[in-house]
């Protein structure tokens, strides 16, 4: 079993990467093999809508994409985090998630994901957008949603790690994602 770990926040450290990393953290124990992957690190440039992908096979931008998406379909489980910025995703996950449109994402239909969502308002449904976004986008390519962790409150980094049940319940989210894949 292979879980992927994908992290929208440029913060190292932040509270996307402590909850991300807590989920790997429970898959591990699962007996999971985890990878983590920063989108800030990467070079992930935005779609350019000239359907290369869909004609040749291949995206005009030679940058990291194509090997993330292989990265994607080889994994059973993602975990797929971003703060919310503007009531959004960052910059950095919606460029990753419009890279999607690649022919490619056919081989998504039944991936499971566990997304993983802090944000400074101290209320959920700031993040409510997002949430209906992604959860569109799952429906359509046929991914199945196991979890959604939302983190309402943190704005200072890395600072939902002094949570310790919402910490548990990133741990157990990343183990049951394991124990109950068939
Ligand atoms: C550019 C920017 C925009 C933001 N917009 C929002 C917002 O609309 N609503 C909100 O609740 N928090 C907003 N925040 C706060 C972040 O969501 C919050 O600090 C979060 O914990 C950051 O996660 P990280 O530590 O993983 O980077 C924003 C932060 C930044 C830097």
């Amino acid at each position: 079993m292979q879980v992927l770990g994908i992290i929208g926040s440029p913060r190292i450290g932040g509270n996307t990467e402590v909850l991300v990393d807590e989920v790997l953290a429970g898959a591990k124990e699962a007996g999971a093999s985890v990878e983590q992957v920063v989108l800030n690190k990467l070079e992930i440039n935005p779609c350019q809508a000239c359907n290369s992908c869909y004609k040749t096979g291949h995206c005009m931008h030679k940058d990291d994409m194509p090997s993330l998406l292989e990265k994607m379909v080889q994994s059973d489980v993602w975990i797929l985090g971003t703060p919310i910025y503007w009531w959004g995703p960052t910059a950095q996950f919606k460029a990753f998630l419009d890279r999607w449109y690649h022919p490619k994402h056919q081989e998504f239909k039944g991936k499971k994901v566990i997304i993983v969502i802090p944000l400074g308002g101290g209320h959920e449904r700031y993040a409510r957008h997002t949430v209906g976004l992604l959860e569109d986008v799952f429906n359509y390519l046929n991914i199945e949603l196991v979890e959604t962790i939302l983190a309402p409150g943190y704005n200072r980094r890395g600072e939902v790690g002094k949570n310790t049940d919402l910490l548990k319940l990133a741990r157990k989210a990343g183990k049951e994602a394991v124990e109950n894949q068939d």
